[in-house]
C-alpha cells in the first residue's frame, strides 16, 4: 500500500478500491452508479468484501461485474486470523484504498495502522454527534430523534484507531422533519447525503492518491 502500482486506462491513473460491506449495500450501489456515470474517473472498484454471507450487497457487486467475497468473522478462530485473510486478498488485488460502506465488523488497531489515510468510512450523522462505539445504522437515527436535533446528516471520514474519530473528508446536513421515524430519517439521510457524499469523497481521495 505504501507504493501503489495504480491501474490505468485511456483516461489515466486509477486507484484500486475495495469496498467493505455487511448488508443491503445501497452505498455500494451509489459507488457503482457513480462509476458507471463517469463521476469517479480516478476510482477502479476492484473488490467487495462482506462480513456476512448472503447479503444483497454481494449481489449488487456481482451484477456490476465486481469480484465479491464473503469473509464471515465467525468462521475464523481469532480476529488476527480473520484480518490476515482480508489483508491477503487486499494484497493480491493491490488495493490502494478501502471504503467502509456499512461494514459492521470492527477492525483492529493493527489493521487500521497498516493503512493510514487509506481507509474511509461513511457514518450517518454529523460527527461528532451520534457517533462512536455502538452507533451504527438505525440506532444513530433513533438517538438523533430522541435528542430532538433539527438537523442531522452524514459524514465521510478517514478511519483511525478511534471509532469515528479520524479526519473528516466531507459532511452534508439534512433537515429532521416533524413526524420523522428512525426509518424515514434514515431514508432521507441516505438519499440527500450518503449517496451523494460517498462517491464524491472516494473520487476526491482517489484523485489525490493518483497525483502521488
Ligand atoms: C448506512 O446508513 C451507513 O451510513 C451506515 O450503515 C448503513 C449501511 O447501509 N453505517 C454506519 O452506521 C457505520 N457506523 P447500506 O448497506 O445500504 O449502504
Amino acid at each position: 500500500m505504501d507504493n501503489p502500482d495504480f491501474s490505468s486506462d485511456q483516461q489515466g491513473k486509477k486507484a484500486k478500491i475495495a469496498v467493505f460491506v455487511s448488508g443491503g449495500g445501497t452505498n455500494l450501489q451509489a459507488l457503482i452508479d457513480a462509476a458507471a456515470a463517469g463521476k469517479m474517473p480516478h476510482a477502479d472498484l476492484k473488490l467487495v468484501i462482506s462480513s456476512k454471507e448472503g447479503v444483497y450487497a454481494l449481489e449488487r457487486a456481482k451484477n456490476a461485474g465486481i469480484e465479491a467475497v464473503a469473509v464471515p468473522r465467525k468462521t475464523f478462530d481469532s480476529r488476527e486470523a480473520y484480518e490476515k485473510e482480508i489483508i491477503k486478498m487486499l494484497e493480491q488485488e493491490e488495493i490502494d484504498l478501502i471504503v467502509l460502506a456499512g461494514f459492521l465488523s470492527v477492525l483492529s488497531e493493527d489493521f487500521v495502522k497498516r493503512y493510514p489515510e487509506r481507509i474511509i468510512n461513511i457514518h450517518p450523522s454529523l460527527i461528532p454527534s451520534f457517533c462512536g462505539d455502538g452507533f451504527y445504522g438505525l440506532k444513530v437515527h433513533e438517538e438523533a430523534l430522541k435528542y430532538g436535533v433539527k438537523v442531522t446528516g452524514a459524514t465521510v471520514h478517514f478511519v483511525n484507531e478511534i471509532t469515528d474519530g479520524g479526519k473528516i473528508i466531507l459532511q452534508k446536513a439534512v433537515d429532521v422533519e416533524e413526524g420523522d421515524t428512525p426509518e424515514t430519517l434514515q431514508k432521507r439521510v441516505m438519499e440527500q447525503a450518503e449517496w451523494v457524499l460517498l462517491p464524491r469523497a472516494v473520487e476526491l481521495v482517489a484523485g489525490k492518491l493518483c497525483e502521488g
